[in-house]
């Protein structure tokens, strides 16, 4: 019997569990032609909400979706023909079909190139000279417009946008955005919060303003516990609701931890969970990710240690308690500071006025240092 549960990569139809609410206002903005931002931290789930919406989206309503993944990108030229290709991709059309179309609509006629990898997979590029690249990168951004003005919806996806950050494109793009307005939709997703906030946020910045901001949570308990029960049923094994509320209670409905867990456990129970079954689950996934917490830790400075042992002694409120600044040697001034630190890493974020460490798993970890 084959494990029914996955964790790693995008999830397909199959391992997607509920974000019904998340889905219906989505395809609501996309086909309004809303630009939208989303940011989550690492493994929470983006690229698989979006890419079931898209999906759905093609489907029911013709959609195209031009699907562009900056993670690793590092030049112009590079953005413009990962740009690019994921264009032509959209196209689904034979490779001579492709070809003969850009050559059409390229007014600067570039020589448009087609290679097919080691895993059967076509990637589309340009060549150009160096000085055409501006030129080359405005006519690039603007075919998907092209498609727009015909009547088709669009949705471009820009997956880890905070890549970009670095190529000096921000005003280029947002300026060819602007003059697309509703016709096609643009998404903006990425893990980084704290540069995708001052990209969006900051008066200075060209996308001051310009996207909504659409937020996803956690999967709830309610969600989760219906779809792991579900699946240990249907694969011919049993499970407690109180062990899944135990899974939650650890992972805090984190989407990459939940299933990793769900999966751990029911590889090693055999037909109905047991509680030893549920430890040594809970260890085998600790004995993971413990190398990686460590060297985390071990790159903190003293302060930002104390900071992290603060919040978790406090639950993430009232930070500034006298007796505990005492108790870790922290003046109220570096405290502040180093909260500051903290979040600009992605380590700790907050909300309302509640302080919590963003890696579920990580602040797990730290508690049972802290209190072991
Ligand atoms: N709706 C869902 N239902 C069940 N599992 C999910 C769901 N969304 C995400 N997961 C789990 O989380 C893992 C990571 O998902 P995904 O790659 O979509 O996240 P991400 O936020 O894009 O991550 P990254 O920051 O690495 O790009 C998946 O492999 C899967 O195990
Ligand atoms: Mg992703």
């Amino acid at each position: 019997m084959k494990n029914p549960f996955y964790y790693g990569g995008v999830v397909s139809e199959e391992y997607f569990c509920n974000r019904k609410q998340e889905i219906k206002e989505l395809k609501k903005d996309i086909l309004n032609g809303i630009n939208l931002l989303i940011y989550a931290p690492r493994r929470f789930g983006k690229t698989s909400l979006v890419m079931h919406t898209l999906n759905q989206l093609k489907e029911e309503k013709g959609l195209k979706f031009v699907f562009v993944d900056l993670m690793g990108i590092s030049s112009k030229e590079e953005f413009i023909n990962e740009y690019f290709n994921a264009v032509a991709q959209s196209l689904e059309e034979p490779i001579d079909k492709v070809i003969n179309f850009f050559k059409k609509v390229l007014k600067f006629k570039p020589t448009i190139k087609a290679v097919v990898d080691e895993y059967g997979q076509t990637k589309f590029y340009l060549e150009f000279t160096p000085e055409k690249t501006i030129e080359t990168l405005e006519e690039v951004l603007d075919l998907p417009f092209i498609y727009a003005k015909k009547g088709r919806k669009i949705c471009v996806v820009f997956d880890e946008f905070q890549e970009i950050e670095t190529l000096d494109i921000e005003n280029k793009l947002r300026a060819k955005i602007q003059h697309h307005s509703n016709l096609l939709s643009y998404l903006f997703m990425g893990s980084k919060k704290s540069i995708l906030k001052k990209m969006f946020h900051d008066k200075s910045r060209a996308f001051y303003k310009s996207v909504k901001h659409f937020q996803i949570k956690e999967i709830s308990e309610k969600e989760w516990i219906k779809f792991i029960k579900d699946r240990f049923k249907k694969t011919g094994k049993e499970i407690d609701t109180e062990f899944i509320k135990n899974i939650i209670s650890i992972t805090k409905g984190f989407p990459y931890y939940t299933q990793q867990f769900a999966y751990e456990l029911w590889e090693i129970t055999e037909k109905k969970v047991k509680e030893e079954d549920f430890i040594k689950a809970l260890n085998l996934i600790m004995q993971r990710e413990e190398d990686l917490f460590a060297v985390e830790w071990d790159n903190l400075t003293a302060n930002q240690k104390k900071t992290l042992k603060l919040i978790i002694e406090k639950d993430g409120k009232h930070l500034y308690d006298e007796k505990l600044l005492a108790k870790y040697e922290l003046k109220v001034g570096s405290l502040r500071k180093t909260l500051q630190i903290l979040m600009e890493k992605d380590i700790i974020d907050k909300i309302d006025d509640r302080y919590y460490i963003q890696d579920p798993l990580f602040e797990y970890w730290l508690r049972k240092k802290i209190y072991r």
